[in-house]
């Protein structure tokens, strides 16, 4: 498949980071409009968890989608996803520490120690710190590409833990946590395949030498 152009590129990542700006601008203006129902701390605690979710399960979706078409310019919008993951899970844990527990440290701490899908979430948000804060290319150099994949690798258990937290919470209706974790399990299989097939393609390559090498006698 045809490669854009740098500069269309540019164009392409001016546009994601807008589009990613979306949810939150329709929650703003759904504030001003007096239309967050009748719990607005609700109604805001529920928009920016889904949107962290949804932004952490986009991220994941980058790598299989570039190996599927071979649109390898697509991993240039990985790392503002991921960002994006990260700026929605302040907000989600901005709306709880502020609106919902107004800076009650004790009453958190509390909170997180007794309900578990708060544990949950609290340990995913903890966990997605240090990938925000080694995204840049300066720290990436910094640490070293080998140590810097291993660290990112915490995203799959932080998205394992997002949809844990969010089937923990719900009371009745299971149906959107399910959907997210048959999506996350979707993308966490296909790596794994692609992982296996690799593995048995570098160990096929690696065998042929040595069966074409004569045989000691
Ligand atoms: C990566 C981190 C996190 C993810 C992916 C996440 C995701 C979610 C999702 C998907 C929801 C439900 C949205 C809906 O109903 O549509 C939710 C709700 C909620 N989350 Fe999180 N969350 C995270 C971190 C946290 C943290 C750190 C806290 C607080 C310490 C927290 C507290 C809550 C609360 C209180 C609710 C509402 C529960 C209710 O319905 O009563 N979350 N979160």
């Amino acid at each position: 498949m045809r490669q854009p152009t740098a500069t269309q590129i540019k164009w392409i990542k001016a546009a994601a980071f807008v589009a990613c700006l979306v949810p939150l601008g329709l929650l703003v203006w759904r504030g001003f409009a007096g239309r967050l129902g009748a719990n607005p701390i609700e109604y805001i605690t529920h928009s920016t968890g889904w949107w962290t979710l949804a932004f952490l399960l986009i991220t994941l979706t980058v790598t299989p989608l570039r190996r599927l078409t071979g649109l390898n310019w697509l991993l240039r919008l990985r790392r503002m996803l991921g960002l994006y993951a990260f700026f929605y899970a302040c907000l989600h844990f901005t709306t709880y520490f502020w609106l919902d527990q107004f800076f009650d440290l004790a009453a958190i701490v509390k909170d997180v120690a007794k309900r578990p899908f708060v544990t949950v979430g609290f340990a995913a948000f903890v966990l997605l710190i240090p990938l925000a804060a080694t995204s840049t290319n300066a720290m990436v150099k910094r640490i070293g590409a080998k140590r810097w994949q291993a660290l990112h690798r915490a995203i799959y258990a932080i998205a394992i833990l997002g949809v844990l937290h969010f089937w923990w919470l719900v009371k009745k209706d299971i149906t959107e946590p399910a959907i997210f974790a048959v999506l996350l399990a979707l993308l966490l299989g296909a790596r794994l395949v692609w992982r296996a097939r690799q593995q048995a393609t570098s160990a096929q390559s690696a065998a042929v030498p040595r069966s074409l090498a004569p045989r000691a006698r």
